[in-house]
């Protein structure tokens, strides 16, 4: 093993991992930011899930235990505690459970927000102007956003700031412990959107001081579309009450009280109606495997992996989207083109999946690539250097 793939303790073989995946007998996977691979273990989980139901017909307590339990692996992985997690259909659904709590009709009603966010957090803070809501942009410069320009907007009439971990757009990493800095210094609360960095490293909403995070399962975390979650940190939660809810939301879910609206104590008051059921097998069995592979043997594979990438990239004289220092990027290393489109399609033609966005292909490993992965998409590359920019 090189210097890139050697694993903390020496234990992690992507190799062995990577048998878990079929994808990987037709396909060069390299798109994880936009899709995990499906394992083996996620397709008997889905497996399982249609076999609960033909054997037992309706198993509702066996569903809210698997419901418990995945909110239990997801606080395992955030460091927090399951009262601090809810479980959402989407992460727009648990931000706009969040902010339907805020209140804007004070002076400290302002939103900032960073030019690299995801647009659902960007249209779900711009929906609230209608109740008060000042929403400032902090723009980027490159490819990041320099904390000069947070500085210039977040001020004492700031409420929370909102900001993206690692973007989707070029897999650039905000500096998130100067912004909450920032944040603190002014009194103002700071919501993490952690969709593109969960599952590739360690995250602590505690150490970084973050009052909510948010993130979904289908990416790095391997488990299905329709599945998220938002962390609300303990003391937060009882100061905020969402106007958006339901009844799996209430203190007591099969109190079936229809007169009523009794949120719950813990970060459950976030959620709405039923659970994404099958969802939740294929969640549980995602979040199985990146326990046991660690996120601390993900971090440093992957970084062995993007270090290569972009030397590749900047030996062949392609432009990087993506911040070259290790510590300003994600999983995901973008390249500028001159047509994402046909470029990402002409490597599909050849069994490679990566993916575009802003004008840059998007180049995503995880634990389960390996270091051919990158040589087959950078010769690849090569051949189609006329649409690199
Ligand atoms: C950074 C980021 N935030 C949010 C989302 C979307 O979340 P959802 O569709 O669960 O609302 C994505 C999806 O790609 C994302 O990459």
């Amino acid at each position: 093993m090189r210097g890139g793939e050697t694993a903390v303790g020496g234990e992690f073989d992507a190799r062995q991992w990577r048998k878990r995946f079929p994808v990987f007998e037709n396909k060069i996977y390299l798109n994880s930011c936009s899709y995990g691979a499906v394992a083996t273990d996620v397709r008997a989980a889905y497996e399982a899930y249609l076999t609960d139901r033909e054997r037992e017909g309706s198993y509702w307590d066996h569903w809210v235990g698997q419901n418990e339990e995945l909110r239990a692996s997801i606080a395992r992985l955030l460091g927090a505690t399951p009262a601090e997690i809810a479980i959402t259909a989407s992460l727009s659904a648990g931000l706009n459970a969040l902010v339907s709590s805020l209140d804007f009709s004070g002076k400290r009603n302002k939103v900032i927000l960073s030019d690299l966010e995801f647009p659902t957090v960007g249209q779900i803070w711009h929906a609230q102007k209608r109740r008060g809501a000042r929403v400032e942009i902090a723009a980027r410069e490159g490819g990041r956003v320099p904390i000069e320009n947070f500085e210039a907007l977040i001020d004492d009439e700031t409420l929370i700031v909102s900001i993206t971990h690692v973007s989707y757009k070029n897999g650039a990493r905000n500096d998130i412990p100067a912004i909450v800095a920032l944040a603190r210094r002014h009194g103002a609360m700071v919501m993490l959107d952690s969709y593109q960095a969960m599952g590739t490293f360690p995250i602590s909403p505690q150490t970084l001081d973050v009052d909510f995070l948010a993130a979904g399962v289908l990416k790095y975390l391997l488990g299905s579309a329709g599945l998220a979650f938002l962390y609300v940190r303990q003391d937060m939660i009882g100061k905020l009450e969402p106007l958006a809810t339901g009844w799996f939301a209430q203190k007591d879910i099969f109190a079936m009280d229809h007169t009523a609206n009794e949120p719950a104590d813990d970060a459950r008051r976030f959620e709405a109606g039923t659970p994404p059921v099958p969802n939740v097998y294929a969640a549980l069995a995602g979040l199985k495997i990146i326990h046991e592979v660690g996120l601390e043997n993900i971090e440093a594979h992957v970084r062995g992996l993007t270090a290569r990438v972009k030397q590749r990239a900047l030996d062949e004289g392609f432009t990087l989207a993506t911040p070259t220092d290790p510590a300003a990027h994600g999983a995901m290393i973008a390249l500028k083109s001159t047509d994402m489109v046909e470029l990402t399609q002409r490597l599909e033609r050849e069994d490679i999946v990566t993916s575009y966005r802003d004008g840059n292909l998007r180049i995503s490993p995880h634990f389960y690539n390996i270091e051919d992965d990158i040589d087959a998409t950078m010769a690849a590359l090569v051949r189609h250097r006329d649409l690199l920019a």
